[in-house]
């Protein structure tokens, strides 16, 4: 028998006016997407930024549903808009950020499970990691270097050759 360890590596700032500028401007276009999120249910609104390898910057939001297992994460919706408009095309960076209309937003939040899954799978598809940009409306950024670095031993196509 023999121990592994797994180990993940990740910047933390003190605020978004301490990132470049175009990581700040990916975050700041998260935030926007905010005002897009339907989430009668949670009251969590959460939006979601893309800049793709091409320039282009898509954006999502969660969307929430009565029946409470149909909504969806803002990160999901976002990588469903990015396959749908630009099929192949790699997502170079991506930024979370959220509104709690129950409580505080000034602190970094983190992609679901499923999200995480999810974005793993883009990043194996269009063979490119996906850097995250993470923080709330004000306070504390995350960011990491890849979304697989949120999934370690995760399952992946290549598994089931
Ligand atoms: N949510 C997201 O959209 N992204 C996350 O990273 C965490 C959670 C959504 C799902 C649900 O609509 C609400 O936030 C509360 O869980």
């Amino acid at each position: 028998m023999e121990k592994k360890l797994i180990q993940v590596y990740f910047d933390e700032y003190q605020d978004i006016n301490h990132l470049k500028t175009q990581d700040a401007s990916l975050l700041q276009a998260a935030r926007e997407a905010i005002i897009l999120s339907y989430a009668p249910y949670s009251k969590f609104q959460v939006g979601a930024a893309a800049r793709l390898i091409n320039g282009v910057i898509l954006k999502g939001s969660n969307q929430e549903n009565a029946s409470f297992p149909v909504g969806l994460c803002a990160e999901r919706v976002l990588l469903s808009t990015c396959s749908s408009l630009y099929p192949g095309i790699p997502i170079i960076d991506l930024a979370v950020s959220y509104h709690n209309q129950l409580g505080e937003s000034n602190k970094p939040i983190s992609p679901c499970g499923i999200c995480r899954q999810s974005l793993t799978e883009y990043e194996n598809v269009v063979n490119h990691r996906i850097r995250l940009i993470l923080g709330g409306m004000a306070g504390k950024v995350f960011i990491i270097e890849k979304a697989t670095d949120l999934l370690p031993l995760g399952f992946s196509f290549t598994d089931m050759k």
